[in-house]
């Protein structure tokens, strides 16, 4: 089989080592890919975004599955485009992955499915807006509609807070058009957790749990960040707490959307929040999670192409989902400034220290190989050092021994991640 992944940070470089191991496949590409992800793939510089280039690449190179890890092309209909000319493609279609594209969508499609999540109004006008925060109850969170690069949440802890978000994101349009519209949301408590799932469109098999560090600095303080590191499985993800997530929530949604003549087929990420009333949905995302691939996927047992096609193929029911029975810690490393400004082009050294090395992975998020050869540093997150081990104290220890192994000008990482571990 001839695979074309489509994105380039961390998740995509985990993904092709899923599909690395696939014995189906003859071939990878990836689009534009990076440097790490080159060295399994053939990478080619068409953007996420181009999706004349990317179909008819698609269609020269004579793929059999395109998987697209990103969401602004799945929000923009990429899957669409390679549905016409064809090409099956692993991915939900524009008409699905609203599901991630409009919180005001997700929240109306709870709201009408009953699927546990925070109360919520949606509000096209600042001024209604306004109106509304004088009356509502604090801490208040601000949510700009559309895609906002995970940024576009505002928690706000008293009304002058909240008129600084609303000019931020609906006047400023500080996350672009994602902020023509708002939603203004109930504050909640507990736990995150996310869960991700493969989804055929009916049928629905979740993976392993996990749980990501948003923020930038030790102790989740400093500015909300793509993902500072990630472990799986999360110790607080129980049993009951699933049971009552495969009733309520997970077959909900996916049934929810084929109601609604919105069948989904990929991946729904749940982002989930256990509250003192039960678990509710923080958000759904229509992709995998990035850290959360680089510790879900190496644990997953199960071929990932037989997954992907039986999603497409609408036969999901009969394959088994399997993972290890062990844990994993992914530490990411980042620019010294990120998320804010940092700088690129500095030569990363060890890399080599993984190869041979069962067990550990080190996924690149933003690097380049430059002309001469040298991979450099080209993002604020760099790479994603992930460690198995038999506990997730063991495969802590094994990540963060592994984050010594590279260098870079700049390397900037959390040194606390897994803590909520120790507090089980
Ligand atoms: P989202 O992009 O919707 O996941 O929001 C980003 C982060 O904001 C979440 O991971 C939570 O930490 C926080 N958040 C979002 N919605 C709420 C809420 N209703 N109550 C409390 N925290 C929230
Ligand atoms: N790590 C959170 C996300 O991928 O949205």
């Amino acid at each position: 089989m001839r695979v074309l992944i489509v994105g380039s940070g961390g998740r995509e470089h985990a993904i092709a080592s899923s599909v690395a191991k696939s014995p189906k496949v003859d071939k990878i590409y990836c689009a534009p890919g990076n440097a790490g992800i080159g060295q399994l793939a053939e990478c080619v510089p068409i953007g996420a975004m181009e999706f004349d280039k990317l179909t008819a690449f698609a269609k020269e190179q004579a793929i059999d599955l395109v998987i697209v890890g990103m969401d602004d092309p799945l929000v923009g209909g990429l899957v669409d485009e390679m549905e016409k000319e064809n090409i099956r493609c692993f991915g939900p279609r524009k008409n699905a992955a609203i599901l991630e594209g409009s919180k005001a969508f997700s929240k109306d499609l709870m709201k009408k499915y009953h699927i546990p999540s925070a109360a919520y109004e949606t509000f096209d006008d600042a001024q209604a807006a306004l109106e509304y925060l004088k009356t509502t109850k604090y801490p208040t969170v601000l949510k700009a509609d559309g895609l906002a690069l995970g940024k576009g949440v505002l928690i706000c802890q008293n009304y002058e807070e909240a008129v600084a978000g609303v000019k931020e994101i609906m006047q400023d349009k500080k996350f672009g058009s994602a902020g023509n519209r708002m939603v203004i949301e109930e504050f909640m408590t507990g736990r995150e957790v996310s869960v991700l799932s493969y989804v055929d469109g009916k049928t629905i098999k979740t993976m392993t749990s996990a749980q990501d560090h948003k923020r930038a600095e030790d102790g989740d303080k400093g500015l909300n960040t793509g993902g500072m590191g990630t472990f799986s499985p999360s110790p607080f993800y129980t049993d009951e707490v699933d049971a009552f997530c495969q009733k309520h929530i997970y077959q909900p949604t996916v049934d929810a959307m084929r109601a609604e003549g919105r069948e989904f087929k990929g991946i729904i990420f749940f982002g989930l929040m256990l509250t003192p009333d039960g678990p509710k949905v923080l958000e759904y995302n229509a992709r995998f999670g990035d850290p959360e691939a680089q510790v879900v996927l190496p644990r997953m047992k199960t071929d990932i192409i037989d997954v992907m096609e039986a999603c497409v193929d609408g036969t999901l029911h009969q394959v088994d989902v399997e993972f290890e029975d062990n844990a994993a810690v992914c530490v990411v490393l980042a620019s010294k400034g990120y998320p804010v400004s940092y700088e690129k082009g500095y030569e990363i050294t060890g890399l080599e220290q993984f190869e041979g090395k069962d067990g550990y992975y080190c996924f690149h998020a933003g690097t380049l190989l430059s002309e001469d050869g040298r991979i450099v540093t080209n993002g604020g997150r760099v790479l994603g050092v992930t460690a198995k081990g038999a506990d997730l104290q063991e495969a802590r220890r094994n990540a963060y021994e592994a984050t010594k192994w590279v260098s870079f000008e700049n390397k900037y990482m959390r040194n606390d991640i897994g803590h909520a571990i120790d507090e089980v």
